[in-house]
């Protein structure tokens, strides 16, 4: 399997998962402990381990493309953003997972819902990916 490759690969696990974290977060019935359970272990076991690749993949493929066009700069500079709001989240769903403070888990859940306007962005750069192939 090539590089290219395990990046994309990464980057389509990366969409999935976001999109069942999107449907957990906003599901209307599910419960606050049940939701902070359950993204707990989907960002430990799945999307930590998948941003990560899709991270060292891309920086490598970068590398391997140096000096790169500037297209493939925006495409891996538009990657980035969702890549950071998912280092900014991470902690706080591990916070909401541990504390018994109700006001605290309300507050937390606020900003792991507000990252997830970088989703977009994942998007932008799968597409910007496909297009630069
Ligand atoms: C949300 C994050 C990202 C997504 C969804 C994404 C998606 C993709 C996709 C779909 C491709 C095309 C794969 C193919 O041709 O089979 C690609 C290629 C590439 N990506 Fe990413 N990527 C992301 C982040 C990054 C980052 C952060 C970097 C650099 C640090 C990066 C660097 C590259 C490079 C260099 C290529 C290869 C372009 C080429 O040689 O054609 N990507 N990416």
């Amino acid at each position: 399997m090539t590089l290219l490759q395990v990046h994309f690969l990464a980057a389509g696990f990366w969409l999935g998962l976001l999109a069942v974290e999107t449907v957990l977060e906003l599901h209307p019935r599910a419960s606050e402990s049940t939701i902070a359970v359950v993204h707990k272990w989907v960002d430990l076991l799945f999307e930590g381990p998948a941003v990560l690749l899709v991270l060292t993949t891309g920086a490598l493929l970068l590398g391997g493309n140096w000096p790169a066009p500037p297209l493939l700069l925006l495409k891996a500079g538009i990657g980035l953003v969702p890549i950071l709001a998912n280092f900014y989240c991470f902690p706080l769903v591990l916070a909401r997972a541990r504390t018994t403070d109700a006001q605290r888990a309300v507050v937390l859940s606020r900003r792991i819902k507000l990252t997830g306007a970088a989703i977009p962005f994942v998007f932008a750069a799968f597409a910007l990916g496909l297009y630069l192939r």
